[in-house]
């Protein structure tokens, strides 16, 4: 090999080397929110990845809005491209248990097991971790505080919720969603309902145009410096 050749291909390499590594599981830097200077809301979307969160995110992506997904570990092993999306367009994961029971009626190590299983899911489908806990069915006790203390995660409930899983129906999805929304409002919807997904693009439209911003659950509660094991909002009876 001539040496003209050679430190030809010794600039190339080093050109290769220069060159970055294209960071594909990666969210993108999120810009800075904040709750105190904008008005702001969080919709949080439980039980999925739903078969309908692909059609949700494409809303979300349209209008630039942000939420939170508080996923069940069964759906993200089914549905692990979603999980992947949610993070490459910036929204939040939570834990939402794997397959569903209620944790103030099953043993201290069913519900470690199911939290771990959905945190080792959510890593292999997104590679991140959530960092927040919402109970099945928003129901907990001390002991339930207690183990989302020992995986360093508060337990984030709802101010409100958007009564889809009941109602079924768009209008109502919609007009509910609305009645109940205020700043820093933390709304509880399900992307497995078929009617709230197709209520989105009208209800983040609304929202917007009364001025909210759609934010992450992690930005509305940036204020409240929430300790593992603590429980936002404080249900009502929840002796601390
Ligand atoms: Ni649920």
């Amino acid at each position: 090999m001539s040496r003209q050749i050679t430190s030809l291909l010794a600039i190339a390499a080093v050109a290769v080397a220069l060159t970055p590594t294209p960071a594909l599981a990666q969210a993108p830097k999120k810009p800075e929110v904040d709750c105190e200077q904008v008005k702001c809301i969080a919709l949080t979307f439980d039980d999925g990845p739903g078969k309908h969160a692909g059609k949700l995110l494409d809303t979300l992506k349209k209008y630039d809005a942000k939420a939170t997904f508080f996923l069940e570990g069964q759906y993200v092993n089914s549905r692990p491209a979603y999980v992947k999306r949610m993070v490459q367009e910036g929204h939040e994961l939570g834990n939402h248990s794997y397959k569903h029971p209620d944790f103030t009626k099953v043993d201290p190590w069913v519900i470690k097991s199911e939290i771990q299983r959905t945190q080792d899911a959510v890593k292999k489908a997104a590679g991140v971790e959530p960092k927040l806990l919402r109970p099945p069915y928003g129901l907990a006790d001390l002991q339930v505080s207690d183990i989302a203390a020992e995986f360093g995660m508060p337990i984030i409930l709802w101010t409100a919720g958007s009564n889809d899983w009941n109602t079924k129906n768009v209008e109502a999805i919609k007009k509910k969603t609305l009645e109940v929304a205020e700043r820093d409002g933390i709304i509880l919807m399900h992307d497995w309902v078929e009617q709230t997904v197709q209520a989105m693009p009208s209800i983040v439209k609304s929202l917007q145009a009364k001025g909210y911003t759609l934010v992450t659950v992690s930005d509305i509660i940036k204020r409240q410096e929430l300790q593992p094991g603590d429980v936002f909002p404080l249900p009502e009876g929840w002796d601390k």
